[in-house]
């Protein structure tokens, strides 16, 4: 509703890995329909708000700073906050496919999380973690690693494990996890040769695309939950 309705990225999983198949292809129309969100189960329900967390620290620091004043009342579901948050995630995701519709720079900023995030997921056989689920461990793990690598103020990382955890995700990363993930990070699509395209959150609501070796990544992962 509020990340794959936009932009027609579709993807395919594949035993190596997260979404490694797949092609952009808009849709003739979105339809979204808050009322849906009630047939869904509490952990679906709140999986799905890990990407417009996504959203907001990448792209609107006015969504997240709305994040945190509503957390209780989006975390209960109520549909009148969800309506003013799902509709602000999809204008700021609208603004960035707009100018980037094959991902060719800027959009790969929405990766965030989903490096590590995909690794866990495709770790746990899609059956340990919902998507959300591991993108919200994903996103905290990254964010440690660039706060690690100087690129991300530490207090953000706070901010945002704090968010997810009023939200009812999961915010805290096992290492153990990570660790045994990591082949999968290693055959993720956005490697080339030996580095990695990474989403860098530089400060609330903006972040850029930077190429980190794989294995000045995986230090300052581990170096982070150390
Ligand atoms: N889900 C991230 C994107 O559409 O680019």
């Amino acid at each position: 509703m509020v990340d794959a309705s936009v932009g027609g990225k579709t993807g395919f999983d594949h035993p190596t890995g997260k979404n490694l198949l797949g092609a952009f292809h808009q849709p003739s129309g979105v339809v979204v329909d808050l009322a849906h969100l009630s047939t869904l189960s509490a952990r679906e329900r709140t999986s799905g708000l890990a990407e417009i967390v996504k959203i907001a620290l990448t792209s609107d620091a006015s969504l997240l700073d709305a994040l945190e004043s509503d957390a209780a009342s989006i975390a209960r579901g109520e549909t009148r906050v969800l309506a003013a948050i799902v509709r602000r995630a999809i204008e700021a995701k609208v603004r960035i496919v707009r100018d980037d519709e094959r991902e060719k720079g800027l959009r790969a900023i929405l990766n965030l999380g989903h490096t590590v995030g995909h690794a866990l997921e495709a770790h746990g056989n899609y059956r340990t973690h919902l998507h959300g689920e591991a993108v919200a461990l994903g996103t905290i793990a990254e964010l440690a690693a660039t706060s690690r690598l100087g690129l991300t103020p530490a207090p953000l990382v706070d901010r945002a494990r704090a968010l997810f955890a009023r939200l009812g995700l999961p915010s805290n990363p096992s290492r153990a996890e990570i660790a045994a993930s990591w082949s999968f990070v290693a055959s993720d699509k956005k490697r080339v040769m030996t580095r990695i395209r990474i989403p860098v959150v530089t400060k609330p609501g903006e972040a850029r695309i930077e190429q980190i070796s794989l294995d000045s990544l995986r230090e300052a992962v581990f170096a982070a939950f150390g």
